[in-house]
């Protein structure tokens, strides 16, 4: 499998011969991929890392739309950080730094049951995935599957029989959900705040088009669940 990491080259339509390849700077997947997700390390969530949460989490929301232009992330900061933590500090037991060249460069943070989270009712047994993301120079390489593995490992010694997530309709995560073994739910009662998100979404794109283009098309919300062994 290849991938393309020139970064005008959109189509896939061209052969993968191998004088393309080098032409196009393309790098083979298994070898080069993983051999940099090999080399990144993961920590559990520690107060040293509450700089990078946030600027992390800033990216991330700032990079969606929003109703009237607002960016989703304008109130993130290392203070915000620091008081969610430390109103349910057992959440940073279940959420991950990852490093590349002692540079953090993605996250993940997971819910359990009992803990707070405002995006998803979590049942017992059930372990919710409330944001996963990584740095957009470092997308592509495995890093996101890696912190997958990682959060599957801790679910599962936490007695945990069943992975959750969410994810706007359009994300190219789904990609990555589906190959790991998530599938989309069939669709309940859409709660309060994707009702607000479905808005922003379908109207983010009339009134801010410059925003992310994962979202353009279908702003619904998809649940999906993954069943651990
Ligand atoms: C989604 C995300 C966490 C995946 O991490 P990653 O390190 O890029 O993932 P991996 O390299 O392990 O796997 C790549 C897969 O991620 C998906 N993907 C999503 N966005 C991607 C991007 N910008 N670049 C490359 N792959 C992306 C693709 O499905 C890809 O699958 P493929 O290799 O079969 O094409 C990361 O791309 C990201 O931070 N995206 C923006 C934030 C976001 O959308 N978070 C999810 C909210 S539900």
């Amino acid at each position: 499998m290849y991938r393309i990491i020139y970064p005008n080259l959109t189509s896939n339509s061209f052969p993968y011969n191998d004088q393309f390849i080098k032409q196009y700077h393309i790098i083979q997947y298994d070898k080069e991929m993983s051999s940099v997700a090999d080399s990144v390390t993961i920590e559990v969530l520690h107060e040293k890392h509450f700089a990078d949460l946030a600027r992390m989490q800033k990216d991330f929301l700032n990079s969606k739309f929003m109703c009237c232009c607002i960016p989703l992330g304008s109130d993130e900061n290392e203070a915000r950080v620091r008081r969610v933590y430390n109103k349910c500090p057992e959440m940073m037991k279940v959420g991950a730094v990852c490093v590349l060249d002692d540079r953090v460069v993605g996250f993940i943070q997971m819910v359990l049951h009992g803990m707070p989270c405002d995006l998803h009712k979590v049942e017992k047994g059930e372990a919710y995935v409330y944001m996963i993301a990584i740095d957009p120079d470092a997308r592509g390489m495995g890093i996101g599957t890696k912190l997958l593995n990682w959060s599957e490992e801790i679910a599962r010694e936490r007695g945990c029989q069943k992975m959750s997530l969410d994810v706007v309709g359009g994300n190219k995560a789904i990609g990555l959900y589906e190959r790991k073994g998530y599938s989309a739910q069939p669709e309940s009662c859409i709660s309060l705040p994707f009702t607000f998100l479905f808005v922003c979404f379908v109207m983010g794109p009339i009134i801010r088009p410059t925003g992310s283009p994962a979202y353009y098309s279908r702003g619904r919300a998809i649940s999906m669940e993954k069943e651990l062994e």
